[in-house]
């Protein structure tokens, strides 16, 4: 069984993806987590991710790192996904202002995405799928899709409680990302769209529950 929870930036993806595969007792995969980890380390090598050099050489530097069996690997734990570079664990480094702010711009690169989706379609099912086109284009093949979906405002709000800043910028660069990943955040056709502003984690949770077989 594949699951796939797609949906725009702070809609409540992750917690909701989490909260599901952890009642259907199956792993969840953040493909965001990939893409975030790609732009950090476009970070810290100095790499400016702007036009086909700039992603020839960050693929290299991946593809360099998984020859010496250091690759980035996503480790798709229940409790909340990692990712290990080697023996490093990137994870806390994932979720700073600098990679929000750079992994709209690792996202659009045609590479970059091969790169991630080739990742994630490695692992075997069952699982749940989360991201922006893992209903879409990832796996067009699950049974069972979703898109979450919220207001500029509703997730401003949330945001400011996970990072120091004040609502009005919150806001205003989450509409930014918003048009800058409109591209690959195209719900699937068949996805059964939820609206998370309005109800408790454990609601939305139970409502996507609720459209899921019973197991
Ligand atoms: O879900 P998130 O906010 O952690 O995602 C980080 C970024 O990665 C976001 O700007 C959109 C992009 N992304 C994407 O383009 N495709 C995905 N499947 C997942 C994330």
């Amino acid at each position: 069984m594949i699951v796939t929870i797609d949906g725009v930036a702070a809609s409540g993806k992750s917690s909701v993806a989490s909260g599901v595969a952890r009642a259907l007792n199956i792993p969840y995969l953040s493909s965001g987590l990939l893409y975030r980890a790609a732009a950090w380390v476009a970070l810290d090598n100095g790499l400016r991710l702007q036009g086909p050099q700039a992603e020839q050489l960050l693929l290299t530097l991946l593809r360099d790192w998984e020859a010496a069996g250091q690759g980035l690997r996503l480790r798709p734990d229940a409790a909340g996904n990692q990712v290990w570079q080697g023996g490093r664990d990137l994870t806390a480094l994932l979720h700073t202002a600098q990679v929000d702010a750079q992994v709209s711009a690792a996202a659009t690169l045609p590479g970059l995405r091969s790169w991630v989706n080739a990742q994630l379609r490695a692992l075997r099912p069952p699982f749940l799928a989360e991201g922006r086109d893992m209903g879409s284009t990832v796996f067009p093949q699950a049974e069972h899709k979703f898109y979450l979906y919220a207001s500029p405002r509703v997730r401003a709000e949330r945001r400011v409680l996970e990072r120091e800043q004040d609502l009005e910028s919150v806001e205003a660069a989450l509409r930014l990302r918003d048009e800058r990943d409109a591209r690959q955040s195209a719900p699937a056709p068949d996805a059964i769209h939820i609206d998370t502003g309005s109800g408790t984690l454990e609601e939305i949770i139970a409502q996507v529950m609720a459209r899921l077989p019973k197991r």
